[in-house]
């Protein structure tokens, strides 16, 4: 279903390694252990791994193997080092003074003009965040991604200001890049493949530098600050002039993804330079499945850069529609959904009688303007049938019981002139980029066409394609293939937090690499539509750069608060925001967080929830961690666990109702208390306001927060209470705080759910 946009992730799945007794592993070491002797901790891991040699080998060369074996001291995201070792050489190391635990180096897969202007970004709005921002000015962006291809004008550095004096990073040199590529729109440009190449001793790297033989790096780091390029199209579709979302801010690129693979003692290392070097915002479009917070490595290392006061946007996957499906749970990220914009592509499709329908296309060639003869060939099943039609044939497909896939498939195989396919389907967005030319319709179209056919002696058409439609109502709506929550890995804070657009966004592409979409016919071009929370994930990594640069004293939290709280909940049709993939439901805080981000109104959003790095730790003590494993997330060998909670300031709730209880009929009750700073007027007087939930009794204490100042910070209590199970699964609703000017409506989802861990997920 996902396969196109998922191209390339299969080749970083389908990337395999020979079976070997050694392996990276990624080792926390505790800090207070380390010998005063040592002069850094990277000679104190050297020496940890030299005493582990010294057992099988000529104390000569201990020293040489263990700088050998070494791939990675990391400093700051964690406290420890990766090594590549036998399981007997791990086994000896786990006696060293300090070692506190390890894991296994891991693959890891990726999670791909208009969308600036989509989430209300615009010149000449005077007030808008690119105004007051000033277009992101001096904020650094870290992408760990594949890599940058510099030279797409994406990356021109003409009206950027220069290089903060603050930053420490470097324009690494390397295969076909050089300093010289660098600027100042692109000042970064390191890569990590030292536990790609231990895991993978006999590897040849395509390209050993930061340069992209991918592509998904140039996207997603063009999406989040590229500067304004004139003329930029897809093919003729989506035509005009591309930005990032934060056009004027700064990029580094870290590229810890490899078209021959990828590891997470690389990306911690780059995370851990990218701490390092300063930047202000991580974007970080990749993700792990089925980990423990504990345990996996984009956790473990956004922890610190949320310490670091850097704010990290993640991609929460590719895995939906299903319930529990996404990754990069963790409370300090920013967890992003994906969702579609009002840019639509069309085809039209001109029968002989004059009449046009128009439906959905994304093929990229011409169509010759004569008109040719058209056939209905039912579900086109008989392939047979369709080869007998295919040379001069524009050849109708109607859905029945052969699915879209299978008609698609038979299609492909007979080769036709052209297809129109009538579909009811609304989750097309992995067939449009179609390799021969075909039209979309719906039903009530598709009839016209066959009343056509059937009443015409000979019946013709011709089709047009590359229209482009601004004016898609239905948008955004959450597409299907977008993750969802609840986060497994801390399953008492909602996830995901918010959707931004990821459905075929126009960005920069490396101008010698085929399009991803469809490769056969050795096209290049400079600009590609992608699909993915990947593409998502810069999105709000460029509005986080926004937010920065016009309150540089906020921290990442409060941020994530200001994007979530003024999120929008209504499509362009003021109705509710529509899921794709529960055949265009209400999309559910569960499937899209707070809503669609809205960066003007998340620039002012009255009031703020706030959370510290102590805050984080009362969450892992109260999730039971124990203390060597909140170790490994805080570094700290001293974490209070004194008052464990699982109430995180977070500006959404989410409250399980066991239904497991024997008792399912008795009532039970959940209790959240928050703490909001007034980041807006002075004085000001805020009301909730709660949308009514069947079946559950809801209230908030105090109901009016009356503010005195600036900054002033004042808690309340929402106490649920319900039934022990909920008929209906799950419910939804919404706390409004609304100010007496009407000027703030400060939002937070609500979600109580029956829903049983255990029996969810992958
Ligand atoms: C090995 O390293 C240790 C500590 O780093 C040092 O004291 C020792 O001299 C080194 N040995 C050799 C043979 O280089
Ligand atoms: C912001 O808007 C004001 C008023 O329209 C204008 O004078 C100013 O130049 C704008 N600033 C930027 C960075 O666009
Ligand atoms: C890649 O380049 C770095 C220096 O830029 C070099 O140290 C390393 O050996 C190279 N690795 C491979 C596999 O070519
Ligand atoms: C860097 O590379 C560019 C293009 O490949 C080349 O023109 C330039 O001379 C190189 N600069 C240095 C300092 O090597
Ligand atoms: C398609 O038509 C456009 C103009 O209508 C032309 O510029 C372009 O070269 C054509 N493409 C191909 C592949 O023939
Ligand atoms: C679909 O299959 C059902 C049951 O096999 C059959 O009754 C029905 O006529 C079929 N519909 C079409 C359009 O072929
Ligand atoms: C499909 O048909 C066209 C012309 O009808 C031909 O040029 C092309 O080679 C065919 N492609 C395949 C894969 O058979
Ligand atoms: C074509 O028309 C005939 C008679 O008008 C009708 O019986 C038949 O169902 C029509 N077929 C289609 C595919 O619309
Ligand atoms: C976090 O905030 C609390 C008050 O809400 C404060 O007591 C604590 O010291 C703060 N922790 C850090 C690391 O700033
Ligand atoms: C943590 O352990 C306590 C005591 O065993 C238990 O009551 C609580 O439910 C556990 N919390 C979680 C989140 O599993
Ligand atoms: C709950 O259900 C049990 C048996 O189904 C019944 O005996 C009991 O009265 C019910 N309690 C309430 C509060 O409705
Ligand atoms: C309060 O919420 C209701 C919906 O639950 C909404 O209709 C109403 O406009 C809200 N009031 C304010 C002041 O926002």
């Amino acid at each position: 279903m996902a396969m196109h946009y998922n191209a390339i992730l299969l080749c970083w799945l389908s990337f395999t390694t020979v079976f070997s007794q050694t392996d990276n592993y990624i080792v926390h070491m505790d800090v207070s252990a380390m010998p005063k002797a040592f002069s850094s901790q990277r000679t104190w891991h050297l020496a940890t791994l030299s005493s582990v040699f010294a057992g099988s080998k000529a104390r000569s060369t201990t020293n040489i193997t263990a700088s050998a074996k070494l791939l990675y001291s990391y400093t700051h995201v964690i406290s420890g080092f990766s090594a590549h070792l036998s399981s007997y050489e791990l086994e000896t190391l786990k006696n060293s003074p300090g070692y506190i635990s390890s894991i296994k180096d891991l693959p890891v897969k990726l999670d791909t003009t208009h969308s600036p202007a989509f989430l209300g970004l615009s010149f000449n709005s005077g007030a808008g965040a690119w105004n007051v921002s000033n277009y992101g000015e001096d904020i650094i962006i870290g992408v760990v991604d594949t890599g940058v291809w510099p030279e797409s004008e994406s990356y021109s550095d003409k009206g950027i200001s220069k290089i903060p004096e603050r930053w420490k990073g470097e324009c690494e040199s390397g295969i076909q890049f050089n300093t010289s590529l660098c600027n100042n729109k692109l000042i970064g440009a390191r890569f990590f493949n030292k536990g790609l190449i231990a895991r993978n001793p006999k590897i040849t790297l395509s390209m050993n530098s930061t340069r992209d033989t991918v592509g998904h790096g140039t996207h997603t780091s063009s999406t989040a600050a590229g500067n304004f390029v004139e003329g930029a199209s897809y093919f003729g579709y989506a035509p005009g002039t591309a930005s990032g979302v934060a056009p004027r801010a700064h990029v580094a690129m870290y590229k810890a993804l490899w078209e021959e693979g990828a590891y997470t003692s690389d990306i911690i290392a780059a995370i851990d330079r990218a701490i390092i070097d300063g930047v202000d915002v991580l974007s970080i479009s990749l993700g792990l499945n089925g980990f423990t917070l504990n345990e996996d490595p984009v956790a473990l290392a956004t922890f610190a850069a949320m310490e670091n006061n850097i704010f990290v946007s993640t991609s929460a996957g590719n895995d939906g529609p299903f319930p529990g499906s996404l990754h990069n749970g963790a409370p300090w990220v920013l967890t992003v959904a994906a969702g579609t914009t009002d840019r639509e592509f069309n085809g039209v499709l001109t029968l002989g009688n004059g009449v046009s329908v128009t439906g959905i296309a994304l093929y990229r060639g011409n169509f010759s303007s004569i008109q040719i003869p058209i056939v209905f060939k039912g579900e086109c099943f008989d392939l047979q049938d369709l080869f007998d039609a295919k040379q001069i044939n524009i050849v109708v497909c109607e859905e029945g019981n052969t699915s879209l896939e299978d008609q698609f498939e038979n299609i492909g195989i007979a080769n036709v002139t052209g297809a129109i396919f009538i579909t009811n389907s609304i989750d097309l967005e992995s067939f449009i980029p179609t390799q021969f030319p075909a039209i979309f319709v719906n039903p009530k179209d598709g009839e016209t066409i066959k009343s056509y056919i059937n009443s015409s002696s000979k019946p013709q058409a011709n089709m047009e394609f590359k229209k482009t439609n601004l004016d898609n109502k239905l948008a955004p709506s959450l597409t299907s293939y977008s993750s969802r929550g609840p986060s497994l890995s801390c399953p008492s804070v909602l996830k995901p937090d918010i959707m931004a657009p990821g459905s075929l966004i126009l960005a920069a592409w490396p101008e010698n690499i085929l399009l991803e979409l469809i490769n056969a016919d050795g096209t290049f071009r400079n600009f590609n539509l992608e699909s993915g929370t990947s593409m998502a994930c810069p999105h709000t990594a460029g509005v986080a750069a926004l937010l920065k640069k016009a309150h540089p004293d906020w921290s990442p939290a409060a941020i994530r608060s200001a994007m979530m709280t003024t999120a929008d909940t209504t499509d362009h049709t003021f109705g509710p925001i529509k899921d794709i993939g529960y055949a265009n439901q209400p999309a559910t805080p569960l499937d899209m967080g707070a809503g669609q981000i809205n960066p003007n109104k998340a620039l002012d959003p009255g009031l703020i929830y706030d959370v510290n790095s102590t805050d984080y730790v009362k969450l892992l003590c109260a999730l039971n961690f124990t203390k060597e494993q909140i170790q490994t997330i805080t570094k700290s060998p001293s974490n209070d666990c004194s008052s464990p909670s699982l109430d995180l300031n977070y500006p959404s709730f989410l409250a399980y109702f066991n239904a497991r209880d024997s008792e399912s009929n008795m009532t039970t009750v959940q209790e959240f208390h928050r703490t909001v700073t007034n980041v807006g007027e002075e004085m000001s007087t805020y009301t909730a306001n709660l949308t009514r939930m069947k079946g559950l009794n809801i209230s908030v204490t105090p109901s009016k927060l009356e503010f005195k100042a600036k900054n002033e910070k004042l808690s309340y209590k929402l106490v649920i209470e319900g039934p022990r199970k909920i008929e209906e699964g799950t419910i939804f609703g919404y706390l409004s705080w609304v100010d007496s000017k009407d000027k703030y409506v400060v939002k937070s989802p609500i979600a109580v759910t029956s829903l049983l861990l255990d029996t969810i997920g992958s």
